[in-house]
Formats: C-alpha cells, structure tokens, sequence
C-alpha cells in the first residue's frame, strides 16, 4: 500500500514501522504538521521525551531545515525504542536512546522540546525550564480544548496545564490542532 501523498516521506516510514510494531499511541497528524512547523524554525539541538515509535521524531525530522541540527529522543521500552531507530538508521542528525528521558538531562540545552512520555506529573515546568534555551520552545500535546479558568480536565482542575499557561519563566499559549485537541507551546523567556 502507498502512503498518503501528503505525508512526509520520514513520517510514512515511521508509520510503517509502528504499524509492523503494533503500536498506536502515536500523536495525530495535526499535531505533528505543528512539530514539523515549529521544527523548521530551529537550529541546534532538539529533544523527544517517549519516542514511542518514531512519529512524532519523524515529524520534527521532516521541519528541519539544515544539515547541522539534531534530534535526540529517549525512550523507555527497548522494543519500541529499537523499532522507532529503524526509521533513522542511515540519519546521522536523529539520536533515538532506549531509556528514560532523564538521560537528556545533559544533551541541552534544546533549541524546542516536545514532551510527550505521559508522565504529566514527573516532567512539569520546574523539571524541564532549564534545559531550553532562551527562546526556545516546549511542546506539550494530548489536552483536551477548554474555555474556563482555571482549565478544567475531567471535572477537575487541570493543574499542569494552570502551571505551563501561568510559569513566568514561559509565554505559553494553547491551540487547537482539531475540535477535541489541543496543545500547549510555551517559549522560554
Ligand atoms: C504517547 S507515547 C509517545 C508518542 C510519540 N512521541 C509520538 O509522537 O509518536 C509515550 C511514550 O513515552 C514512553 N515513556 C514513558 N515514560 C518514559 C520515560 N520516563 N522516559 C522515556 N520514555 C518514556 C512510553 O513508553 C511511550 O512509548
């Protein structure tokens, strides 16, 4: 089968990877069409936390403009972490690691991070602020679109996003990628 036509070529070949792995927790298209723009305003060195298997990585890879920035992304499970490296073998500029995304801690600073290993209570603001550079971007996904404040998220206070939206050493904004989706980009001050 052929993939989409207006899939980047990295991003069908990760599908294509995941797909053989049996693995879906893959973020959506619309939000890696906002990696792949955000990814194309960067330069120097940027981070995947939970690579799963590679779409997310593929979709920054596919905004990178140059040969001298990098990608390094971390994840916990072997199997997918080895699946997901399959997708950059012959790519010198993508650094896919089995393990936890602790181990990025001295790869900074980044230049944009996309959290995404689904530890929302582990990796908040104070954990990451200081590895991104001034100007530099996070990138937070999977929140669902809410119009009252404080966020509201299953009936309760949606504290992580209260902290990303208020944090002083941030500008943070959300936006909607689709009607039941958003994301959290914040810019490092
Ligand atoms: C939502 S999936 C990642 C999807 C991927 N970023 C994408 O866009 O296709 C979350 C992944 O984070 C991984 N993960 C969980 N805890 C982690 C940790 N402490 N360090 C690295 N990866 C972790 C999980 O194994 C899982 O594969």
């Amino acid at each position: 089968m052929s993939a989409p036509p207006d899939l980047p070529d990295v991003v069908a070949r990760a599908f294509a990877v995941s797909r053989r792995a049996g693995y879906v927790s893959f973020c959506r298209n619309e939000t890696g069409r906002l990696l792949a723009t955000l990814a194309a305003t960067r330069s120097g060195t940027m981070a995947e936390f939970g690579t799963g298997c590679g779409v997310g990585t593929a979709w920054l890879r596919s905004g990178v403009r140059d040969d001298a920035t990098r990608i390094v992304t971390a994840e916990l499970d072997p199997r997918l972490a080895g699946a997901a490296s399959e997708i950059f073998v012959d790519d010198g500029q993508v650094e896919v690691l089995a393990a936890d995304w602790s181990t990025l801690l001295d790869k900074g600073p980044f230049s944009l991070l996309f959290l995404d290993s689904g530890e929302p209570t582990e990796v908040g603001v104070d954990a990451v602020a200081d590895l991104v550079e001034a100007g530099g971007i996070v990138v937070l996904d999977d929140f669902t679109p809410c119009e009252v404040w404080p966020p509201i998220s299953y009936g309760r206070v949606d504290t992580l996003r209260e902290q990303w939206l208020t944090d002083p050493r941030f500008t943070t904004v959300e936006v909607m990628v689709a009607s039941d989706a958003s994301t959290l980009i914040a810019t490092r001050r």
